[in-house]
């Protein structure tokens, strides 16, 4: 698995690679949550956010995006500066382990929560115990994000069940096939849900992921 951030998100540029279609998904369903979004503030986290390239240019141009604060976490100092260049204030960046949450604490439970780009680089158990604590992480009605690679061994049925498990509602998902590079990005899927399940009380400082490298 890569561990040079900078150049992975350089597949970005190719507008026809895999990345990109993925990209442009995302942005459709965190537009698609920002339209159901109940009047008033939005909270946002995005966890391993890289660039914020997803999320910062829907708030731009939505409409509910001047009703949107909350945090990006990011631990690549070059894209976390990026990150902050492109966020609008209300918005903050922070360069850190988004992988303990310790990172969530004073954002969650947020109303959009993004999970993209993280379960493709670590463990399954660590994927069921993130999974697991959206009900802490997210505020009921408020909408999750994810992405996941469905080269084989595909994991996103387990992983859809294990959303479901959380109380997470889905309300898309969207494969993708592989079109160039990044190879390793192969087949993609977006999934995104609500939750509709009991919150659960946050619990600060427990480790969640880690990063395989
Ligand atoms: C696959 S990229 C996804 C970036 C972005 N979410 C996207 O989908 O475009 C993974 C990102 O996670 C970051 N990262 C890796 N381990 C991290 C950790 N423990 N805490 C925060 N960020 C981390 C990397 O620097 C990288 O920017």
């Amino acid at each position: 698995m890569t561990s040079d951030w900078a150049a992975w998100h350089a597949h970005y540029d190719d507008p026809d690679s895999s990345l990109s279609q993925r990209l442009a998904e995302v942005r459709r369903q965190i537009a698609v949550a920002l339209d159901r979004a109940a009047p008033g503030p939005i909270s946002l986290l995005s966890l391993c956010a890289g660039d914020g390239r997803d999320v910062l240019p829907v708030l731009a141009a939505h409409r509910r995006g001047p009703d949107v604060h909350g945090r990006l976490v990011e631990l690549d100092p070059a894209l976390s500066a990026a990150a902050r260049a492109a966020a609008p204030p209300s918005v903050e960046v922070v360069r850190g382990d988004a992988g303990t949450t310790a990172a969530a604490a004073g954002a969650a439970p947020a109303d959009l929560l993004l999970l993209c780009g993280i379960f493709g680089n670590i463990p399954d158990d660590d994927i069921a115990r993130t999974v697991a604590a959206v009900p802490a992480l997210l505020a009921p009605g408020g909408t999750v994000i994810w992405t996941r690679g469905t080269s084989a061994p595909d994991i996103t049925p387990r992983l859809r069940g294990w959303f479901a498990d959380a109380g997470v509602v889905e309300t898309a998902f969207v494969t993708g096939t592989r079109t160039g590079r990044p190879v390793r990005v192969g087949g993609w899927s977006v999934g995104a849900g609500v939750l509709r399940g009991p919150a659960a009380p946050f619990v600060p400082d427990r480790r969640l992921f880690a990063f395989v490298s």
